[in-house]
């Protein structure tokens, strides 16, 4: 690598601290990676749990991120898909390709990968980042296409259809209940409408967030600060949703999901929960229902990429707030105040 050896990132310094400094520029360690110029990134409410002290996993010293796009700086003598110059999203989840579990596409369970970035190995809030297993975890960026939609395409979009949607089978004429309107479950929001679904009803307490999610497809919205989310939607259904989507992480939300659902229905439950949730078996057994979960594997990104391109979907409206790299920490401050600053995704630019 051409310059200096050092350069800035944003550094996990342990619960609560973190900083925007200067670190050494990551070098080439195994042929399979490549070393990444970051051009755009974001930040993930994940990343907010990290700084909580929530994944321990990630200790101090860490670079966090695991979403963006960039340039290739240099590649190991095993990447044969990418070379110096060429512009790349980078996939949140890492993968071999090789293992069982690339075998069958559950990427998400490589045997040497996984989401490791910016979590395990240091992640792409920073200059430059070294991505393991390039060939597999990295994706060519077709000329002329939005690279904010595309940032989308590094976690929130797959992981809205992945566990959302496809998990919950999401069919022509359904009636589908999305709980959360963060980025996820706008993902979800934003990736349902493949399938056409007669209606979509966005459930959230952040009357802002329900209604940017009119102006992107919802059919109906439920304030669940001021309305009964289960009284509302039984009496708007004949028996229940056929598809509810928790895409919050918290007990109260699931039990909405559990309470919603018609007999034959699906709850794919994509937020994380850091509490177990009271799941009604002795009430759910009889009715048919299928409850699924997952952490993200990304194999839909190929997919995702053409329905960007062709402005299928057309995820760059998710973005507020844009900022450039020396305002990392007001980036921060604001995304960490979602409801307050009216911030969905922030893009920090590098140039
Ligand atoms: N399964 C996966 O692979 C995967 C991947 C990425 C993120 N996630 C998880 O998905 C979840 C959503 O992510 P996000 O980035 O959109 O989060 P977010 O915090 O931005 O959004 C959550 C939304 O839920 C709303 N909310 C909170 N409590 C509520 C309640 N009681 N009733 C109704 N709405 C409520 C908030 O107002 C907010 O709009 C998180 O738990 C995240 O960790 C899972
Ligand atoms: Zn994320
Ligand atoms: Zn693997």
């Amino acid at each position: 690598m051409t310059g200096s050896s050092t350069m800035m990132a944003m550094v996990y310094n342990g619960p609560g601290e973190k900083s925007w400094t200067s670190v050494p520029k990551p070098m080439i360690s195994k042929a399979t990676d490549a070393i990444v110029k970051i051009t755009k990134t974001t930040i993930c409410g994940t990343d907010l749990h990290i700084l909580k002290g929530d994944v321990p996993a990630v200790t101090p010293g860490r670079i966090l991120g695991h979403e963006g796009v960039g340039i290739v700086e240099e590649v190991g003598d095993g990447v044969s898909n990418f070379k110096k110059g060429d512009k790349v999203i980078i996939s949140c989840v890492t993968s071999c390709g090789k293992c069982e579990y690339c075998k069958q596409q559950m990427y998400s369970h490589c045997e040497d990968g996984g989401w490791i970035l910016g979590h395990l190995v240091d992640g792409t809030q920073a200059e430059y980042v070294r991505i393991p297993h390039a060939d597999n975890s990295l994706y060519h960026i077709p000329d002329g296409t939005d690279e904010e939609a595309l940032v989308m395409l590094s976690d929130i979009l797959p992981t809205g259809l992945e566990i959302g949607v496809l998990n919950g089978e999401v069919s022509p004429g359904d009636t589908v209940a999305i709980v959360g309107a963060g980025p996820i479950g706008m993902a979800a929001l934003l990736t349902a409408q493949f399938y056409s679904p007669s209606r979509i009803i966005m459930v959230d307490l952040d009357q802002s967030r329900l209604d940017t999610a009119m102006k992107f497809g919802a059919t109906e919205t439920i304030n669940s600060d001021t309305a009964n989310v289960v009284d509302t939607i039984m009496a708007s259904t004949k028996d229940g949703v056929d598809v509810a989507i928790e895409a919050v992480g918290v007990p109260a939300t699931f039990d909405i999901c559990q309470n919603i659902v018609r007999p034959g229905g699906r709850i794919a439950n994509v937020g994380v929960h850091g509490k177990s949730v009271d799941f009604q078996l002795q009430k759910l057994w009889i009715q048919n229902i299928t409850l699924r979960t997952g952490l993200v594997n990304t194999n839909t990104t190929p997919m995702l990429l053409k329905t960007v391109e062709s402005k299928k979907v057309q995820p760059e409206q998710l973005v507020t707030h844009r900022f450039s790299f020396d305002q990392f920490m007001q980036a921060y401050e604001v995304f960490g105040n979602a409801a307050r600053e009216k911030a969905m995704k922030v893009i920090i630019n590098n140039d």
